[in-house]
């Protein structure tokens, strides 16, 4: 992987993304959000591995991962015009296949073709799998974190926006109702990470985005976390009472801790 093969990537990426552009406000809203995510999780993840000291090939390598992550999502897009992978398919996979069928990483070195479509097709793993490895399940967790501190972003901006110009593939369909159930806080305060299947409003979203914190792996990752201040901007769009707070100071202190090490 060099600089020529990454300017490579990114002209295609773009060429890629337009053909799915569309005159219809609505899919052109949702497919802009998912192009300007790419771009941010690229920044993410440049400023991580900057941080993280690794070398240059790395780096670029990591630049292509962010840059593919979500690729799985136009193609998805186009044919369910939903995000939701349990409506449709796993955009990881499709990501993967997607840069199969396009035969796009074919002039660079197979460890490093592998290894990008791993990370693509993983990226979404709730869990990543245990037979890859140990540069796999790096990458993966480096795209993990990346994607994670933008789609932070991306729901809090969909929250703060009036509901006319949110993009309507984000909220997941989940009603926006008082209360949250328990199940999701006690994950919190267990220090567990929520499943999507507990979901039953855009509270238990919420709840569900902050037990992501524990799902993030790199020291730089939780630098900009804590920078980002997503935790308090999160709860401050949840009800304020005793059990919000206390997840609150629970998620933080783990944040501390992790700063520290
Ligand atoms: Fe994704």
């Amino acid at each position: 992987m060099n600089r020529d093969d990454l300017g490579f990537f990114k002209r295609w990426f773009t060429d890629y993304v337009k053909s799915f552009y569309s005159p219809n406000k609505e899919d052109q809203k949702n497919i802009s959000l998912k192009e300007k995510h790419t771009f941010n999780v690229c920044k993410n993840i440049i400023e991580i591995t900057g941080e993280l000291g690794l070398s240059d090939k790395d780096m670029m390598l990591a630049e292509v991962i962010a840059l593919f992550h979500d690729i799985g999502r136009f193609p998805q897009y186009a044919k369910y015009k939903t995000f939701r992978d349990r409506k449709s398919v796993n955009h990881g996979f499709l990501g993967a296949q997607t840069l199969l069928e396009e035969k796009i990483l074919q002039d660079l070195p197979d460890k490093e073709q592998e290894l990008i479509i791993k990370a693509v097709r993983f990226h979404n793993a709730f869990s990543i799998p245990k037979v890859e490895g140990e540069d796999s399940v790096f990458f993966i967790k480096l795209i993990k974190d990346a994607d994670k501190l933008d789609i932070w972003r991306v729901f809090l901006e969909y929250y703060d926006a009036p509901e006319e110009e949110r993009a309507s593939a984000v909220g997941f369909g989940l009603r926006d109702i008082t209360g949250y159930s328990e199940e999701i806080l006690s994950c919190i305060l267990r220090g567990q990470m929520a499943s999507l299947s507990l979901l039953k409003s855009l509270n238990d979203f919420k709840l569900m985005q902050l037990s992501w914190v524990y799902d993030l792996h790199y020291k730089p990752s939780f630098r900009l976390l804590s920078e980002r201040a997503y935790i308090d901007k999160i709860i401050s769009h949840l009800p304020q009472d005793e059990g919000i707070q206390k997840a609150s100071i629970v998620l933080k202190k783990f944040v501390k801790e992790r700063l520290k090490e």
